[in-house]
Order: C-alpha cells, then sequence, then structure tokens
C-alpha cells in the first residue's frame, strides 16, 4: 500500500503542575492529558522523489522543517536510511481542523501521526514503546498524541501513565483565532517569575499532591486522579489546574476574559489548555456545552474569536484508511 489516512485528535489538558527545573532546560511537569474527537486528518503518500512535500489547507501552517510533521518524516528518514532510499520520499497533507498554535497540540499530533504512516509505508512494524521514543525526540507532546485517551504525563510530559477513559464528557473550546502565545516564552516567564516556588501552590497541593516533590506517587494519588476513576464530573471541574495561568492570564487580557465568561458560564470547570490561549469549559453532555457556547458567545462579541464543541475521545492516532483501525502498535 502506497498511502494511508490517518486521524490526529487534539488533547487539552485537565491539570499542568511545573515541578522544578530540568538539567536539559526543560521543566518537569505532572500533568493530566485528555484526547479530543477534534482531528486533523494526515495522508501520507509514498512518492519516486527524495523528497518531503508538506500540504495543508490552512494558511497559517509552515510547509517547511518548522512544521513537525515535516520533522517527523526527516527523523525516520534518519533512522531508516535504507527504507529513505527503498521507498522514497513522502508527500504529507494535513487537513486541519485544530485551531493552530492553540495548546491543543495540533503541530505534535500531526508529527504522531506521520510517525504511524511511516511505520505502516515503510513496513517497519515498530513496536509501541520504539515508537514513543521516536515520538519523544519530536516534542514532549507527541508520545501522549501517539497513545491518546486520558492519561498522567510526567518527565518532560513524554512519561505517560494512562488513566481509565474519560470518553462520556464534551467540552466548548474558544480561541482568539489571531492570537498565539508562544510556549517557550510562557515556561521561561513562568520560571522567572514563579521559579522559586515550584510545586507549593495551595491549589496543587490539594488536587494532586501528597508527597514529596518530585516522587512518582505525587500525581498518581492526587485527588483528580480519584476524580478520574470514579468518572467524578463535578469533582474533575473543581480541580482542573494549570500553573501556566498565572503568566498567560495576566499577560492575555482576551484569555482572562474567556476565562471569565466560562467561569460564569455554569460548565462543571474551566481552563486553559498548555500554554494557551484556548479555553475550554467541561460539559456533562452535548446540549449543556452548545448552552454554554451560545452563552459565551453572546456575551463576548468579537468577530476574531473561534468556539468549537467537541467530545473525549479514548484514542489517540487511528489510521482510517486503507482500512479503519485503532493504531496500537505491536505490542512486544
Ligand atoms: O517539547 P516541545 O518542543 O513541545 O516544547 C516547546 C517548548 O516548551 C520548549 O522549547 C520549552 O521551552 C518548553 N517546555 C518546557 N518544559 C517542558 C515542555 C516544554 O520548558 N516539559
Amino acid at each position: 500500500m502506497r498511502s494511508y489516512s490517518l486521524i490526529a485528535p487534539a488533547k487539552i489538558n485537565l491539570y499542568l503542575e511545573i515541578l522544578g527545573d530540568r538539567a536539559d532546560g526543560y521543566h518537569e511537569l505532572a500533568m493530566i492529558l485528555q484526547s479530543i474527537e477534534l482531528a486533523d486528518q494526515v495522508n501520507i503518500r509514498a512518492i519516486g522523489t527524495q523528497t518531503i512535500q508538506v500540504h495543508c489547507d490552512h494558511p497559517q501552517v509552515p510547509l517547511d522543517k518548522t512544521n513537525l510533521a515535516y520533522r517527523a518524516v526527516e527523523l525516520m528518514s534518519q533512522e531508516f536510511p535504507d527504507c529513505w532510499a527503498q521507498f522514497g520520499g513522502v508527500e504529507i497533507s494535513i487537513q486541519k481542523n485544530i485551531p493552530v498554535a492553540a495548546g491543543l497540540a495540533g503541530g505534535s499530533t500531526n508529527a504522531a501521526a506521520v510517525l504511524v504512516g511511516l511505520d505502516m509505508l515503510w513496513q517497519l512494524g515498530l513496536t509501541q514503546p520504539e515508537l514513543q521514543e521516536l515520538a519523544a525526540k519530536l516534542g514532549s507532546d507527541v508520545p501522549f498524541c501517539l497513545a491518546g485517551g486520558t492519561a498522567i504525563a510526567t518527565g518532560r510530559g513524554e512519561e505517560l501513565d494512562p488513566l481509565p477513559s474519560l470518553d462520556s464528557f464534551y467540552v466548548v473550546l474558544a480561541k482568539h483565532q489571531n492570537l498565539a502565545v508562544s510556549t517557550a516564552w510562557a515556561y521561561q516567564t513562568y520560571r522567572s517569575e514563579f521559579g522559586n516556588s515550584y510545586g507549593r501552590s495551595d491549589r496543587a497541593s490539594k488536587s494532586i499532591a501528597t508527597e514529596p516533590l518530585n516522587t512518582p506517587t505525587r500525581v498518581h494519588s492526587g485527588s483528580m486522579v480519584q476524580g478520574i476513576i470514579n468518572k467524578n464530573g463535578s469533582k474533575i471541574g473543581q480541580l482542573l489546574y494549570n500553573d501556566l495561568e498565572k503568566v498567560v492570564l495576566p499577560n492575555y487580557p482576551q484569555v482572562l476574559q474567556l476565562r471569565q465568561a466560562f467561569e460564569n458560564s455554569g460548565a462543571l470547570g474551566t481552563m486553559m489548555s498548555g500554554s494557551g490561549p484556548t479555553v475550554f469549559a467541561l460539559c456533562q453532555s452535548q446540549e449543556q456545552a452548545q448552552e454554554i457556547l451560545q452563552q459565551v458567545q453572546s456575551a463576548i462579541r468579537c468577530p476574531d474569536l473561534g468556539f468549537w464543541v467537541s467530545k473525549f475521545a479514548r484514542h489517540g492516532i487511528q489510521i482510517i484508511s486503507p482500512q479503519k483501525s485503532l493504531f496500537i502498535g505491536n505490542r512486544e
């Protein structure tokens, strides 16, 4: 088979706590990540020339090396030079539905889809741990995007522990289309402003932290995880948490305004996803999500503001063509 089509879901952060600095320049994190049905479609096709071609129907998506999907092909060609020589280059076509530069891992999930697509196209038969290792080389969120569902993510974000699935919940997402927040800026600003008090916030200690800093049980034993195990929407809603809000909300009044509008909307809870600027509201049902969308839409009348309603998903990358299947890797 010379081409594959894959579904690449977005993610939201139900929980993001910054625990400390790492020697590699990144931050030690404790996160709970959730896939949602809002997804891009990534088509990958073998072409005769030894080139990488990226196409996308969204004008803000770069088509060069700055696109993580492009870098995923580059990485695979370096790791498997014989396949690159044997099968030739690839063309990647991305049908963009996930808002761009939004804190929803749109670029990361496209890269995860490329890894799965090339594994199939080049008949590599990589195991799930092998794919996860390649994914971690591309970015901190790429391993989660590959696996999907609901998971605790620690380390840089690449160490995953799956949680029971939460697929009955809905979210309303809102983002100012022309607003982007640099992830590197958000983390650097957090470090300079809060680096002397990592992991000591009251909110964090209530919801997740019960053990000393940087011990693995800290994240696993928290009340947020209990809420997820019990599928308790009110509890999950109350315990949504994101340390990066402390730097993004004061610097981006539009994001703060969205957060406040969602706070007053009757949702189970609301939070910024990742480094923003997308804000989401957790909802019990699709009907509730539609009501909240209309409420916030009429509260903030702004032509630049985009809204999406999506459902929690229990999967990461899915192959939809040539045959519909859930990608789970080779479980060796
Ligand atoms: O891993 P990724 O390339 O997605 O990260 C983007 C940026 O976010 C990094 O360059 C870094 O500045 C910041 N980051 C961090 N600590 C993490 C993850 C990301 O400081 N655990």
